[in-house]
């Protein structure tokens, strides 16, 4: 039997053909554009993820024995507005997670609403990124477009749709529309009311390890692959990496290091941080999770390296970081406002604390001990709740870096454990796929039994102890600069 997890990320789609000992078999990356068409603005073309995931899976599944594929489900970038029109076509690119253009919007729902509503209705407040302020943006600045939604849909739910014909969605994913009530997993009333859109607007709703239908016909044909092919809803990426790192049940973490950041905590009961600063979320699992988002973390290194250092060779610049918890130089990782959790849209991305003695390396170190930090915030947020977390796993893109997962655990202190795949979302999806066509009873056993640590990162005493004095400089330095952004 075999499973494909399709991870539809920000900068590409990642595939990856999975079978039912949790072995993987192949993956394959794609890449798509993602613009910025206005200072703080992000949107990609809905057609390229089909287009680039269509043509990933038929890389992906070239060499395998098609008959035994089973199952394709996913992980996906969450937040995004898609819309589509009254033949499902799609009205305008998808407006993403870290767009930042609805401060507006943002502001109206949580201060003429008023943030004590939004959480009694979803569990959350309103951020930029959020999906309904985007569709409150779209009322106002495109009104002719918004006249013509008749579906509102997530990134990953779009490829289902293609894929199966059903407008669906999970309750993972729809938790971060703000029109979720993620306590009772339905949608709200009066949310819908605020928005003045119709529950027919909206996709139905599944658990991520449950059936929506079956491929389309003609898909399946030009895939090659058998006409009985489950299409299984999938989760949000973090609710599909948590899966893939056997982060479900209760009180366990994930950090994920992709082009965001995130701290996840599984939980098997409902919960709310009283400041609404970690989102309150449903799990793929069937239960919840608390998470803090930060929007530039592995995207950090890349913007330091590629436009900045001007080199490909990560490793290369990371190779003389010697002087850990040292540092005098800090950066603050918010290239595009942050959400968690400062939720500041017009925030930007500084280094601080130069003198001519400053190195490269030194600057090197500070982009990823920002980002550190900045996760550390969340982990604050979620001590002050009285949550106790000794360890976490890790993935994404940043977790190939030794250095930076060290950074991580001592900065944090906790233990970092290393698992045989990073493919956070893309496995998850894949496991969740399994589920799905019943190789497995729930998503625990499947993760329980599939995902393996291979490595763990502990925490060092002397380092935690100069890491927590920088930490506490850090966070000084945000609430100082902060009512500058406004005039920037
Ligand atoms: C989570 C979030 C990001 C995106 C990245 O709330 O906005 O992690 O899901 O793909």
């Amino acid at each position: 039997m075999l499973f494909i997890g399709v991870d539809l990320g920000t900068s590409a789609v990642k595939l990856l053909l999975m079978d039912e000992n949790g072995k993987i078999h192949n993956i394959v990356s794609k890449e798509y554009p993602l613009y910025f068409p206005h200072p703080g603005w992000s949107e990609q073309y809905p057609k390229d993820w089909y287009e680039q995931s269509m043509a990933g899976i038929k890389e992906l599944i070239k060499d395998c024995d098609k008959s035994q594929i089973q199952g394709i489900s996913f992980g996906g970038q969450m937040h995004g507005l898609v819309v589509l029109d009254d033949k499902d076509e799609v009205i305008r690119p998808a407006i993403l997670w870290n767009d930042g253009r609805t401060t507006k919007e943002t502001d109206y729902l949580n201060q003429v609403i008023g943030k004590e509503k939004l959480s009694q209705y979803t569990a959350n407040i309103a951020f930029a990124g959020f999906t309904a302020p985007k569709l409150l943006w779209m009322k106002t600045n495109e009104p002719e477009l918004f006249a013509r939604i008749k579906k509102i849909m997530l990134p990953k739910d779009y490829l289902a749709y293609c894929l199966s014909g059903v407008h669906c969605t999970d309750y993972s994913d729809a938790s971060g529309t703000l029109f979720l009530d993620v306590k009772n997993r339905c949608w709200s009333k009066e949310m819908m009311e605020i928005c003045e859109i119709t529950e027919e607007m909206l996709p139905k709703l599944f658990e991520s390890y449950e059936v929506v239908g079956t491929i389309r016909q003609e898909i399946a044909a030009e895939l090659g692959v058998p006409k009985t092919v489950k299409i299984i809803a999938g989760a949000g990426d973090n609710a599909a990496a948590a899966v893939g790192t056997g982060t479900v049940g209760d009180g366990r973490c994930n950090i994920s290091l992709g082009t965001s950041g995130t701290i996840f905590i599984s939980s098997r009961n409902f919960g709310v941080d009283k400041n609404n600063a970690l989102h309150s979320f449903d799990h793929a699992d069937g239960h919840y999770h608390l998470m803090g988002c930060m929007l530039s973390a592995a995207s950090c290194n890349k913007w330091w390296m590629d436009e900045i250092l001007r080199t490909k060779d990560y490793g290369k610049e990371q190779e003389n970081i010697t002087k850990l918890g040292e540092n005098q130089v800090f950066y603050l990782p918010y290239l595009m406002g942050e959400r968690s959790p400062h939720n500041d849209p017009l925030a930007r991305a500084m280094l601080i604390g130069m003198s001519m003695d400053t190195t490269r390396e030194d600057m090197t170190q500070a982009v990823l001990e920002g980002v550190a930090f900045g996760l550390r915030d969340s982990l604050e947020v979620a001590r002050s709740l009285g949550i106790v977390i000794e360890s976490t796993k890790i993935c994404g893109g940043g977790a190939k870096s030794s250095l930076w997962k060290k950074i991580i655990a001592n900065v944090m202190n906790l233990k970092v454990e290393v698992i045989e795949s990073e493919e956070g979302p893309g496995y998850g999806g894949a496991i969740l796929a399994a589920v799905g066509c019943g190789a497995f009873s729930s998503v625990e056993e499947a993760a329980d039994k599939l995902v393996k640590v291979i490595d763990t990162v502990e925490p060092q005493q002397d380092l935690v102890e100069k890491y927590e004095e920088r930490y506490q400089k850090f966070r000084q330095v945000y609430p100082t600069v902060k009512t500058l952004y406004q005039n920037l």
